[in-house]
């Protein structure tokens, strides 16, 4: 196949909420800031496991490609928070939809993850590996968080994207891609806690602390963001000129407005939603373009350009033409089991729980 056309979307916000002012009651901060160094006033917070969110996303982007699950042969999971490891939370989604065979994986480029796996997923079907992929941005961020910390915990939020990719000799879906990482910034950006390196006998869930500086990631999200973003432009043989809407990842409104400025684009041609929810990951970027679709800013032939960065630190910039269709063929009414909790009640159930050296 000549390209991969995105033929549906789908995302998946879990309804608690939780406001700048819930988290002021625990920690010291107040909207005032989180607003002005950031743009966040509300994120949401999950009552189920990630993977029951990548589900729901995963049921409504089928139905708006019109596709029947039994067709999907290729799922790839991009999270950074699974629910376990092994097995993967790709199987879950798959065994969840009631796939039988398809080849499954999770990948984890930390908040790049989903736009990574749009590449895997794009490039496997133009080589021919694959037929039909669901790509899924994912990130339950509320589990790994540390709640004691208001240099991070103010910043994220939970939430899950999917998309229907299928096989055309149109040309449109991803133009060009880049993709990279500055590993030498591994330590600006540090979720401690989960893998195996701190697996020697401790609990791992709730002992989790972050290294995070903020100012360092702030300098090169802007410079890698820029510089995919001109490598994947000239890979499509596309100007800024030529784009007509960005959709970047949402981890701050400054960093935004920057790399706006930088690539010459005005700011009505920039998309964003992280007042809403604040930056979720891996889902970020996928529940913004979901969203983008929704409202109307995506037309057929309008040139996209995603630019993101997440730990690693990782960075990505897609230009994508999208195709005929912007409406869904198919509407669902699946939706996540009824919450009873606050998304305040729900921190404070991961705040209560024991951690190394005592409670909080
Ligand atoms: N409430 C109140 N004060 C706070 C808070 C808070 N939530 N967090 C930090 N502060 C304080 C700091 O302690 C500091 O106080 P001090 O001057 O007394 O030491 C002061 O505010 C200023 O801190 P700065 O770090 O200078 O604030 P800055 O304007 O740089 O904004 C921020 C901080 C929002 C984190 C910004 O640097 C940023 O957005 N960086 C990138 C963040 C990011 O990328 N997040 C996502 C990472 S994951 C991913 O998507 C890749």
């Amino acid at each position: 196949m000549e390209f991969a056309a995105i033929t549906g979307w789908g995302k998946c916000l879990p309804p608690a909420v939780l406001t700048n002012d819930d988290i002021s009651t625990f920690l010291d901060t107040d909207d005032e800031w989180i607003v002005s160094r950031t743009g966040m006033k509300e994120r949401r917070i999950s009552h189920v496991p990630i993977s029951d969110l990548a589900h729901v996303a995963s049921v409504r982007a089928l139905a708006a490609a019109g596709v029947d699950a039994s067709e999907v042969d290729l799922i790839i999971f991009g999270s950074c928070s699974p629910d376990e490891v092994v097995p993967n939370a790709a199987s879950r989604v798959q065994l969840l939809l009631g796939i039988k065979t398809a080849a499954v994986f999770d990948i984890n480029t930390a908040c790049t993850s989903g736009m990574y796996a749009l590449s895997i997923a794009s490039s496997m079907i133009r080589t021919g590996i694959a037929r039909t992929a669901l790509v899924i941005g994912a990130e339950v961020a509320s589990s790994v968080q540390d709640w004691t910390d208001r240099n991070v915990a103010v910043l994220f939020g939970d939430g899950a994207a999917a998309f229907v990719l299928q096989g055309t000799e149109k040309h449109e879906g991803i133009l060009a891609e880049k993709l990279g990482c500055y590993a030498d910034s591994r330590d600006i950006l540090r979720a401690n806690g989960i893998g195996m390196r701190y697996a020697d006998g401790r609990t791992i869930l709730g002992t989790i602390w972050w290294n995070f500086n903020g100012q360092e990631i702030f300098k090169k999200a802007v410079v890698g963001m820029c510089e995919a973003s001109q490598e994947a432009l000239a890979r499509a043989g596309l100007s800024t000129g030529q784009i007509d809407l960005i959709v970047p990842h949402q981890a701050n409104l400054r960093i935004i407005d920057f790399v706006a400025k930088r690539l010459k684009v005005p700011p009505e041609q920039v998309f964003i939603n992280i007042h809403k929810y604040g930056n979720m990951s891996s889902a970020t970027t996928p529940v913004a373009l979901v969203e983008a679709v929704e409202e109307g800013y995506v037309k057929h032939g309008t040139h996209i350009l995603l630019p993101a960065f997440g730990a690693g630190l990782s960075y990505s910039a897609h230009v994508i033409r999208w195709g005929e269709r912007v409406t869904p063929l198919h509407s669902t009414d699946i939706e996540l089991p009824p919450c009873e909790k606050t998304g305040l009640e729900i921190v404070k159930e991961y705040m209560s729980r024991p951690r190394a050296g005592g409670p909080y």
